[in-house]
């Protein structure tokens, strides 16, 4: 397991992972890490997250107390993206609103994209806008697009268009992706064949 020091003005947080299970079993989670589900069911998520083959669980920890994470999974078996054997889904990304705004979401980002097994695979996110803090955050869905996209544009990961019905369904969905430097060009290829899947059929008329 990788770790580095963050110093925040709120205090100094590790930066860590891949975490183990076992690990995360033994800590807290901070109690406003609620953003997509309550944090003790969250927890749960982590450590089955971190039990996968391609599972990953990177943490900003404060003591025992984890203060964020990021989780990477193979990408969900209803999803089209689940048929590529090169796909890596960064699943969520949630900082607690105790220790946002101290660059914790984006070196911890750094922290994960510095593993060189990623360099092994192309890394999708779906950034869906009703997950989304605006409540706390107090940015608009635009805003926050914009700040979700520079976000990750930092560890290389750029906007795909898609017809992904996930990604369509709102105008301020977004799909990005990094490709790792040894994804090979028919993986590529095959990546760049699965992005729009209705294309033949819109421009034929037919459904
Ligand atoms: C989005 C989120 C992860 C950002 O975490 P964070 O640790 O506060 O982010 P950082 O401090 O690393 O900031 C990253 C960038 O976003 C900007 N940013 C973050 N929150 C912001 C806000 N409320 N208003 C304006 N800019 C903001 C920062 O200014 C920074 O930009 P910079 O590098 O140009 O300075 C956090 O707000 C969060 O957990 N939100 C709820 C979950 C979520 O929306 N996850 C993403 C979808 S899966």
């Amino acid at each position: 397991m990788k770790q580095i020091v963050h110093e925040t003005p709120k205090g100094a947080l590790y930066l860590e992972g891949p975490c183990a299970s076992s690990y995360l079993a033994e800590l807290t989670m901070n109690d406003k890490l609620n953003n997509f589900r309550p944090p003790d069911k969250q927890k749960e998520a982590l450590k089955m997250i971190a039990d996968l083959d391609q599972g990953m669980i990177y943490i900003a920890r404060h003591e025992k107390e984890i203060a964020g994470y990021i989780t990477f999974h193979p990408p969900d078996d209803c999803s089209r993206w689940v048929k590529h054997p090169r796909i890596m889904e960064l699943g969520g990304i949630e900082i607690s609103s105790d220790w946002r705004r101290c660059k914790v979401a984006g070196t911890l980002l750094k922290v994960c994209f510095n593993n060189p097994m990623m360099e092994n695979y192309i890394v999708i996110t779906m950034e869906i806008c009703w997950h989304w803090d605006t409540a706390n955050t107090k940015l608009d869905i635009w805003s926050y697009q914009r700040t979700l996209t520079k976000l990750f544009g930092a560890v290389g990961m750029k906007r795909v268009p898609t017809d992904d019905p996930d990604i369509i369904e709102h105008p301020a969905n977004v799909l990005m992706a990094r490709v790792g430097t040894r994804v090979h060009n028919n993986d590529m290829a095959l990546f760049e064949s699965m992005k729009f899947k209705n294309r033949l059929s819109d421009a034929s008329g037919l459904s």
